[in-house]
């Protein structure tokens, strides 16, 4: 790896992805999901592209309670629980019985497995029955659900809490993936400053502080 100055945007995003490759810590967690697309033929799960954003936002906010809607095979969970710290627990949402059970597999294999509990169903029938309040909820499922996420993250996340939302611009890969009229109306509703306090990182990830 190259210690070079990097003078342009794109060695600049060269360097970071060079070097925050080699700083994840669960990379090899991340590296699981495309031959496992391969073998079971599904095509919605894919590992957050900033880990280590996660675990930085989790590691600030400092959160006791986590939710995530979309456990995939575990790589954004990993990284939640990690940088909130010992004392925190994360309830993780995942509607595919064998993405549940791999992501459970990595969990006990990286030693969380008395903090992530994963919650097998569709976020739309499994929110409703939540009754905890969580400090910290990261959103990356189903566009079609993403309302309804929206809706049941005012009553679960307390005041001043973290909604980090991904998958609010999937039209950029396929602009009809059912839902996106969805996400549409999401991502104008974060940004409604009585509600929310909002920012936008580049690759299209929400950050909301919910007031
Ligand atoms: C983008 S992946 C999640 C990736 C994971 N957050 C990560 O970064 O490692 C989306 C996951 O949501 C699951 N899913 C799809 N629709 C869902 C729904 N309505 N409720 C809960 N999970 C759903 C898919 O099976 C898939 O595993
Ligand atoms: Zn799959």
């Amino acid at each position: 790896m190259s210690s070079k100055e990097p003078t342009s945007p794109e060695a600049v995003r060269t360097w970071i992805e060079n070097h925050t490759r080699s700083s994840d810590r669960f990379a090899h967690v991340a590296d699981k999901y495309e031959p496992h697309r391969k073998r079971h033929g599904c095509y919605d799960v894919y590992p957050s592209n900033n880990g280590p954003l996660l675990g930085a936002l989790a590691a600030m906010a400092k959160p006791k309670r986590l939710l995530e809607l979309g456990c995939g095979l575990g790589y954004s969970g990993l990284w939640l629980a990690y940088g909130a710290g010992t004392g925190a627990l994360l309830d993780t949402v995942e509607a595919n019985s064998e993405h549940a059970e791999i992501a459970r597999a990595h969990f006990n294999a990286e030693g969380f497995r008395k903090r992530i509990q994963v919650l097998l169903g569709r976020a739309g029938s499994v929110l409703p029955k939540l009754k905890s309040r969580y400090d910290l909820i990261y959103f990356d499922t189903d566009p079609a659900e993403s309302m309804i996420v929206l809706q049941a993250c005012r009553r679960l996340l307390r005041k001043g809490g973290l909604l980090i939302s991904a998958n609010l611009f999937l039209g950029q890969y396929n602009p009809n993936i059912p839902g996106l009229e969805k996400t549409a109306e999401y991502r104008l509703r974060i940004l409604d400053a009585d509600k929310w306090h909002t920012a936008f990182t580049e690759d299209g990830t929400a950050i909301s502080v919910r007031r």
